[in-house]
Parts: C-alpha cells; sequence; structure tokens
C-alpha cells in the first residue's frame, strides 16, 4: 500500500511578516488535498506568527540544536520549536551539512532530540556531483543514512527520511527516474534492515528542484512518498501545483 504524501516546502532564509499571507493561502489551498500532507518550514523567527495564523495546518523549523537546553547562542532546541507552535522540523539539510559542518553525529542528536519532544522529523541525505559521478552514490548515501539515523524510533512521532542530491538543490537539474527509483530502493530496504516492519511506514521524500512541471512523474515513481521543495515553496502560486501532482 502506498504511503500518505507529504509534500514540505523549505523556504531557507526566505520569508518576512509580509510572506504570511502566502503561508496562509498554501493553508487554505492545501484543505482541497485531505488525502496529502502539507506542511511549511519557514524560518525560525517566523513559526510562532506562521502557526498562529494558519492553526491546524503544519507548520516547522529548519533545523533544531540535540541539547535540550544551554549554553549554545544563535540555537533553537526542540523544546522552543514545540512552543512555538511547530509540529516538525528538518535536520541534517546538506547547506548545514556543509556550511555549518553538521557532523552525521549531530544530525542523529538533532532528529533524537526532536523525535524525543514529539516533533515530526525530515532527516535530509544525498550526494554530490563528484561522488554520484564516482558511481558511488548509493554507497554514500547509504553510509550517510547509517550513521545518521536515530538510535529508536519515536512512538509520538514520525520519521521521514528526505533524499537530496546536493548537485540537485537550486540548479534546475534533477536524477533520472531510475536513478531516483534505485535510491529510494535502497533507502527502504536501509529502513527495514534497521527497524523492521516500522521501516516500511518511514515517508521517504524527494528533493532538489521539484517544481510543478516534473512533480507528476517524481511524484509516481516507487517508493517516493513525497517532496521536499525549496524555491518553489515560497508562493502558493509555485507551491499547490506541486501538492495536486501528489493528490
Ligand atoms: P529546491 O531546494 O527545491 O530549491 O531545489 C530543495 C531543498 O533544498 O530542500
Amino acid at each position: 500500500m502506498p504511503l500518505r504524501k507529504l509534500i514540505a516546502g523549505n523556504w531557507k532564509m526566505h520569508g518576512l511578516s509580509s510572506d504570511l499571507e502566502q503561508v496562509a493561502a498554501i493553508a487554505r489551498a492545501a484543505a482541497d488535498y485531505p488525502g496529502v500532507d502539507v506542511a511549511l518550514c519557514v524560518p525560525a523567527i517566523l513559526i510562532e506568527r506562521a502557526a498562529r495564523a494558519v492553526p491546524g495546518f503544519a507548520i516547522g523549523g529548519q533545523d533544531v540544536h540535540q541539547a535540550e537546553k544551554g549554553a549554545h547562542t544563535g540555537c533553537t532546541s526542540a523544546l522552543m520549536l514545540l512552543d512555538a507552535g511547530a509540529s516538525l522540523t528538518i535536520v541534517g539539510h546538506s547547506e548545514r551539512r556543509d556550511a555549518q559542518r553538521e557532523s552525521d553525529s549531530d544530525v542523529k542528536g538533532k532528529a533524537e532530540a526532536a523525535l524525543s519532544v514529539g516533533l515530526n522529523v525530515i532527516l535530509c541525505v544525498g550526494e554530490s556531483l563528484e561522488v554520484r559521478q564516482a558511481g558511488a552514490a548509493v554507497g554514500s548515501v547509504l553510509d550517510q543514512l547509517e550513521a545518521s539515523l536515530p538510535s529508536t524510533l519515536a512512538a509520538t512521532a514520525a520519521l521521514a527520511v528526505a533524499y537530496e542530491p546536493i548537485w540537485a538543490i537550486g540548479t534546475g537539474k534533477i536524477p533520472t527516474s531510475d536513478e531516483i527509483a534505485e535510491m529510494h530502493a535502497a533507502i527502504r530496504q536501509k529502513l527495514r534492515d534497521r527497524f523492521a516492519a516500522a521501516g516500511e511506514k518511514i515517508r521517504i521524500l524527494y528533493g532538489g528542484s521539484v517544481k510543478a512541471s516534473n512533480a507528476t512523474e517524481i511524484f509516481g515513481i516507487a517508493d517516493v512518498d513525497g517532496g521536499l521543495v525549496g524555491g518553489a515553496s515560497l508562493t502558493a502560486a509555485d507551491f499547490m501545483p506541486i501538492v495536486a501532482a501528489a493528490g
């Protein structure tokens, strides 16, 4: 049985008060697709206002600190996200793994911290172009996943994995359908190996240059249980056709 699809927007460092009207427009339009889970991961400082503006709609963070609290200037804890009204968070996005030098074990800690307070998690993995060209994409992503996955799943929050080839993010390039299918099947097998039957229920999202024009094809691939969408999630006009493609 295919899993219910999750389409999550990642606003990255975009979004001011004036963009809350797009959050509202997306939440309103998402109600027309009751068979699809829709979420927006907005900048931390916008979470509370976004969550208040669209009660019942899933608003998320883009990162979380692994510690419960403490001397971590500029960071946001899982409880803070929850307290602000978030119901999920992204962890391990390649832009953070790269620019903030986050390791697999940091990402694992972040996923565990978020799940432990009841936040749903989207855990990102993906290979560089060099690794893809060297024919090592699947092995490298599985190694990354193995080291980044939480030790156990949570009873009250769901884990999703997002496969995001780094070379496809914001570039307009996407892997072939066969390459996506191969990677998602390998990730599914790894999740089964790690979590047995529960691994079948973990949604595997594809991310990297998802647009209205390619969404139907990507969402039709086996084991693609939704998408993590960056640039095309900033407005309802760009994002809703992608949600519709999953519906
Ligand atoms: P993109 O970003 O859709 O703009 O390629 C995806 C992501 O980084 O999550």
